[in-house]
């Protein structure tokens, strides 16, 4: 791809605010699908695992088509803040326990295996996308002594999963840094990671293409339909066209091929990110993490363009939530912020997005056949370790497609049922259930003339419930509130502009075009008679 052929993205399709990668990126622009086409391999979303999969794909040279209905990288990992962890967020000790020492071992071996894939193709690509390989340091905040012995439980289960140089630190790089405020306790973990996200893709991008995949945006897929060893699968698109394929790759973050299964196995979260100007080397290159329950996780920005800068860029994300179930979504910018200037010497915010994450409730990821398919394989179930996740989904959606058993498959079957954490999965369900009692509650305004621009309000019409929207310049838009997967009523996200779903995490924009499955068509239009205040 020439760079005649690419464009500086500063539009996102996520939400409203632009990611640090958005605006500093450059990505390729992928053609628009003009015709019904055939492959050995459709997959779907071209973020980090739909990419990561395209490329191994190809190099085993299989011919293969990638979809995505934004721009490449357009999804979730260009609202990433591209940890390349092998330490794993949910704990290995905690992996240990619902799972078993052996899952947690394969689940290692697997963490470091995806850093370490990533480090081969950025070298094998010649990928410049600031890849520096760097220690991580989870660490307990002060008075936190409580932590420290998770961190050390945390320590042993690492060993015994074949991190042998992990261990509880006397010193960490932050100490000084944080004036008067350091850790109760630190656990080690190196050789970690980090990587401009978006650069990334554009060199997968580069070398699938150079391949022979085929690369297609504004892709908006309607339906997949598995096949057999005979018929191949189907893909259907808005706008007519269709994909057949031996093969599918649903890599959207969450499924949109599942109607039900997948959906109760995890839950989605709404995650906030700053990016602000600190002095020249006053923090530390490292990948830093807290323990607490609401989590931060903070890196510095560091590449080719940042060292002309006479300031480095920290970024910090965390202050988390049920997607959907937030009033005030910009208020966790405002406490990121706080917690932030409390403890690091920030000067201006240069930008601050959401992203969305997606909590397996048995803390492993989703990654293989989706139950009750034979040749349609999804991924999903990130938590925070999406990218390193993509670099595993390469590994083994590749041996799996290709017919190729592999030890880690059993690990990260989507089928399974792990009864040790039902409790989890009971709690997740009800938050569910206990969103459909909206139904029937009043909406947060009488009238639309109620709605303040830029604003976001729900109407109730009688037995309908409407999402109104007024743009800063007045014009209102008004869909029906009824989010188009299970039936939930939307909530408006401040901070992005968007309607989400509190269910299980569909997104749409404020014209109700939807932007995150599961759902895969738009909020309803509403007749004008209902549309009147
Ligand atoms: Fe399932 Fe909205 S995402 S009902």
């Amino acid at each position: 791809m020439s760079s005649a052929q690419r464009e500086r993205m500063t539009s996102q399709s996520e939400g409203a605010r632009p990611s640090i990668w958005d605006l500093t990126a450059e990505v390729p622009a992928a053609p628009r699908l003009t015709q019904d086409i055939t492959a050995d391999v459709c997959i779907i979303g071209a973020g980090m695992a739909g990419m990561s999969t395209a490329y191994e794909l190809t190099r085993a040279r299989r011919s293969v088509v990638v979809l995505d209905d934004g721009r490449i990288g357009g999804g979730e990992t260009g609202r990433t803040t591209a940890h390349i962890a092998s330490a794993f967020d949910d704990y290995y000790h905690e992996v240990e326990r619902v799972h078993g020492e052996e899952a947690a071992r394969l689940l290692g071996e697997s963490f470091r295996a995806g850093v370490d894939r990533i480090e081969a193709i950025v070298k094998a690509e010649s990928i410049d996308c600031d890849f520096t390989r760097l220690d991580g340091w989870w660490f307990a905040p002060p008075g936190r002594t409580d932590d420290v012995g998770l961190l050390r439980d945390e320590q042993d289960a690492a060993r015994r999963v074949g991190f042998t140089d992990a261990g509880m630190a006397d010193a960490w790089p932050l100490s000084g840094v944080i004036p008067g405020d350091d850790a109760a306790g630190v656990l080690r973990f190196p050789n970690q990671a980090q990587f401009h996200a978006l650069r990334y893709l554009a060199g997968l991008a580069d070398a699938i293409t150079r391949a022979g995949g085929q690369l297609f945006s504004g892709a908006h897929v309607l339906e997949v339909r598995d096949g057999t060893d005979e018929t191949p699968c189907t893909v259907r698109l808005a706008g007519g066209f269709t994909v057949r394929a031996r093969d599918v790759v649903v890599a959207t973050n969450t499924p949109i091929n599942d109607r039900v299964t997948m959906h109760t196995k995890q839950a989605p979260y709404r995650t906030y990110v700053i990016a602000a100007k600190v002095p020249r080397d006053s923090v530390p290159l490292g990948l830093y993490w807290d323990t607490l329950e609401t989590y931060h996780y903070v890196r510095l920005l560091h590449g080719r363009d940042e060292a002309a800068l006479d300031h480095d860029v920290l970024i910090v994300g965390g202050e988390d939530h049920k997607t959907g179930q937030e009033d005030y979504e910009n208020e966790h910018f405002a406490a990121l912020e706080r917690w932030t200037r409390a403890r690091f010497p920030i000067s201006d915010v240069i930008a601050q997005w959401s992203g969305q994450v997606m909590e397996p409730v048995d803390y492993v990821a989703f990654i293989g056949r989706n139950p009750g398919d034979t040749h349609v394989y999804i991924v999903t179930g990130d938590s925070g370790n999406g990218i390193t996740h993509g670099a595993i989904a390469g590994l083994l959606l590749r041996d799996l497609v290709n017919g190729v058993d592999h030890r880690w498959a059993t690990l990260f079957d989507p089928g399974r049922i792990s009864l040790k954490t039902a409790p989890t999965w009971i709690e997740e369900n009800a938050n569910v259930a206990a969103q459909y009692v909206d139904l029937v509650t009043p909406g947060e305004v009488q009238t639309i003339d109620e709605v303040q621009p830029g604003q976001g309000r729900i109407l109730r019409d009688g037995a309908r419930k409407l999402a109104v929207y007024r743009d800063e310049s007045g014009v209102v838009s008004v869909r029906s509130a009824v989010c188009t997967h299970l039936g939930c009523i939307v909530d408006f996200n401040a901070a992005e502009k968007t309607w989400d779903c509190p269910c299980h995490g569909s997104r749409f924009t404020t014209e109700g075009n939807v932007i995150n499955g599961p759902a895969v068509i738009g909020l309803a239009e509403v007749e004008r008679e209902a549309r009147k205040p």
